[in-house]
C-alpha cells in the first residue's frame, strides 16, 4: 500500500496487471474531494468514462448527477471510484481476475480517503467489496458496518436508466446517508 497519493497516481500510469490495460484508451482513477467523509464505489467505466478518463460522466452519471441536485448533494464533495480501473470492451461486467487484479488500487483509494460512509453502487461493487455472498436485491438500501466505515449499497445509476421504480429507491438510499451522515458528524 502506498502512503501518498502521488505514489498510488504513479504506480498505476503503465498498469498491465490484467487483459483490460490492451483495450484501454485513459486509465479512470478516481475523482474528487480526497478527504471525503462519502465515497460512492461504481462498477468500471464505460466508453464515455474510458474516452475522458473520469468516473460517471456518461448517461448513468449525468442521471445520478440529477438525483443530487434533487438531493443537494455537491458531487465534488464526494470521492468517486470504481473497482476496475480500465473499460471492460462492449460495457460487459469485469470478470473476477480483472477485479481481483485491480482491487489493491481501490483499498489504497479508501485508505487514503478514510471515508465514513461507503456507496457501494450495484451488484459489483457490492460483492468484491462485501463479498460474494451479498446480493443487491436484498441488501440494498440497508447498512453494513465492517472495520468502522458504514456502508449503504443501492442500485447503479444505470439499473435507474432501464427501470423508473428503481429511481425512488436510489433517492432514498441516498436520503439514509444524508440522515446517517449529519448524525455522526
Ligand atoms: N458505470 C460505472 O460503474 N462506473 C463509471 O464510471 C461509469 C459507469
Amino acid at each position: 500500500m502506498f502512503g501518498t497519493w502521488e505514489e498510488l497516481e504513479k504506480s498505476i500510469e503503465n498498469c498491465n496487471r490484467c487483459k483490460l490495460c490492451s483495450t484501454r484508451q485513459n486509465i479512470v482513477f478516481g475523482v474528487g474531494n480526497k478527504n471525503a467523509d462519502i465515497m460512492l464505489i461504481g462498477e468500471g467505466p464505460g466508453a464515455d468514462e474510458d474516452r475522458l478518463g473520469e468516473p460517471f460522466v456518461g448517461r448513468a452519471g449525468k442521471l445520478m448527477n440529477m438525483a443530487f441536485d434533487m438531493l443537494g448533494i455537491k458531487r465534488e464533495e464526494l470521492y468517486i471510484a470504481n473497482v476496475v480501473k480500465c473499460r471492460p470492451p462492449g460495457n460487459r461486467n469485469p470478470e473476477d481476475d480483472e477485479a481481483m487484479a485491480c482491487l489493491n488500487y481501490l483499498r489504497n483509494q479508501v485508505i487514503l480517503v478514510k471515508p465514513r460512509i461507503i456507496v457501494l453502487l450495484g451488484s459489483i461493487a457490492l460483492k468484491n467489496i462485501l463479498g460474494k455472498e451479498y446480493g443487491i436485491t436484498a441488501s440494498r438500501g440497508k447498512w453494513v458496518e465492517k472495520k468502522g466505515i458504514l456502508y449503504m449499497p443501492t442500485w447503479h445509476p444505470a439499473a435507474l436508466l432501464r427501470d423508473d421504480t428503481k429511481k425512488i429507491d436510489f433517492i432514498r438510499d441516498f436520503q439514509k446517508v444524508l440522515e446517517k451522515y449529519r448524525d455522526i458528524s
